[in-house]
């Protein structure tokens, strides 16, 4: 079966490398997405295991059709039960590229009429308790994929509190991939909001899967196998060095501590209150300081931001010789300001419309 990795556009290639390195077999890879060849049990484990996807469909068949009335046809002879339980609800959505059939509209209602006259239910996209049938027209030729996740897998399942503009946990540790993280050196973010990059750091460095806490879709299909599944989880190891995070918002470390205790890495992780102009290493082996400073989204609000972003680059040079600098930014121009000795920024990455990117350094 193809399984199909929804990423966000622009880190296809990072999440293609994970893939591969946590043992699946990557068979194509395009923006937004990568897609791998297995069966049931990589489905699972790729929801479990991947830091990268956003969600993972598994293409339960494909076929090729002109006409509505082929698609009806095919649809109805669908085998759905083989795969959705009786009287689930069901949402369809359809996309239609470059074929004779073009109204998606239409063609997800010939689907929904299949499936409602072998007993399911049909829900709106995006309810909660549905399936999700992703249909693909194109070329001619029609996909029908299952998103097995359910809820994004972002949200890993232990952040309730959320600072403003969090940074989403599969782009922070995408970027923390690109930035050479692999767990094995202190991690250091001082501008952490509600702790992403740390806590992300830190089960990285411990080994969390990071869908340990939360459920799943696939879970409610007939072919799940509950203790198969338990045996994929990854034995934790011991880590070597700490995260650590910084904020000039009270409020915001409150809410880091609180998600790194849920997150389980409470104890090795630290955070404290300081603007950006007063920090100091968090301790003394140089490691990886990133960091996703203010981006100013409107045109006209970014003049302060100019200031605070000499006062990062200052404090780097300053203070953190040894240390590699990576900053995610949407602005080369703030970039820039950081007087950084940046390489070449990495890829153009897609964070909810805005266009953002890494810049690193070597050690400083
Ligand atoms: C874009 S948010 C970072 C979000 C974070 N990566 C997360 O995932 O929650 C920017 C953060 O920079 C902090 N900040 C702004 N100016 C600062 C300064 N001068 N010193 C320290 N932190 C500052 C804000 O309080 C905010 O939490």
């Amino acid at each position: 079966m193809d399984i199909f990795l929804v990423t966000a556009p622009g880190l296809q290639d990072l999440l293609a490398t994970e893939a591969r390195e946590k043992g699946f077999k990557v068979t194509s890879v395009i923006h937004g997405g990568v897609t791998l060849r297995g069966e049931w049990p990589e489905v699972w484990r790729a929801n479990l295991q991947l830091r990268g996807a956003t969600r993972v469909l598994a293409r339960i068949g494909a076929f090729r059709a002109l006409y509505l009335s082929q698609l009806e046809k095919s649809a109805n002879e669908f085998p759905w039960a083989e795969i959705l339980p009786h009287g689930a609800n069901v949402a369809v959505e359809t996309t239609c590229h470059k074929s004779k059939i073009y109204h998606a509209g239409a063609a997800t209602q010939r689907i929904e009429e299949a499936l409602a006259s072998q007993g399911y239910f049909i829900a709106p996209s995006g309810t909660e308790d549905s399936f999700s049938i992703r249909v693909r027209i194109d070329r001619d030729m029609v996909t029908f994929s299952l998103d097995t996740s359910g809820e994004p897998l972002h949200k890993r399942g232990h952040k309730e509190a959320v600072n403003k503009a969090p940074m989403r946990e599969t782009l922070a540790a995408m970027f923390l991939r690109d930035a050479g993280f692999n767990g094995k050196e202190p991690l250091y973010d001082p501008m952490c909001g509600s702790g992403t990059f740390p806590i992300e750091a830190a089960e990285i460095a411990r080994r969390l899967d990071p869908g340990r806490a939360r459920p799943f879709t696939f879970q409610t299909l007939d072919n799940f196998d509950p203790s198969a599944f338990e045996a994929m989880r990854s034995p934790p190891r011991d880590a070597l060095f700490n995260t650590y995070g910084s904020d000039r918002d009270q409020g915001a470390i409150t809410m880091s501590i609180a998600n790194a205790d849920r997150a389980g890495v409470g104890d090795m992780t630290g955070f404290t209150t300081k603007p950006v102009s007063d920090i100091t290493p968090p301790c003394n082996t140089p490691g990886l300081v990133i960091v996703n400073a203010p981006y100013g989204g409107r045109i006209g609000n970014k003049k302060p931001l100019y200031g605070l972003y000499a006062s990062l680059g200052d404090s780097l040079m300053a203070h953190f010789k040894g240390w590699r600098a990576a900053v995610i930014t949407s602005d080369a121009g703030l970039a820039k300001t950081t007087g950084l000795p940046f390489k070449p920024a990495g890829p153009v990455v897609d964070h909810g419309g805005i266009k953002i990117r890494l810049w690193q350094t070597a050690p400083l």
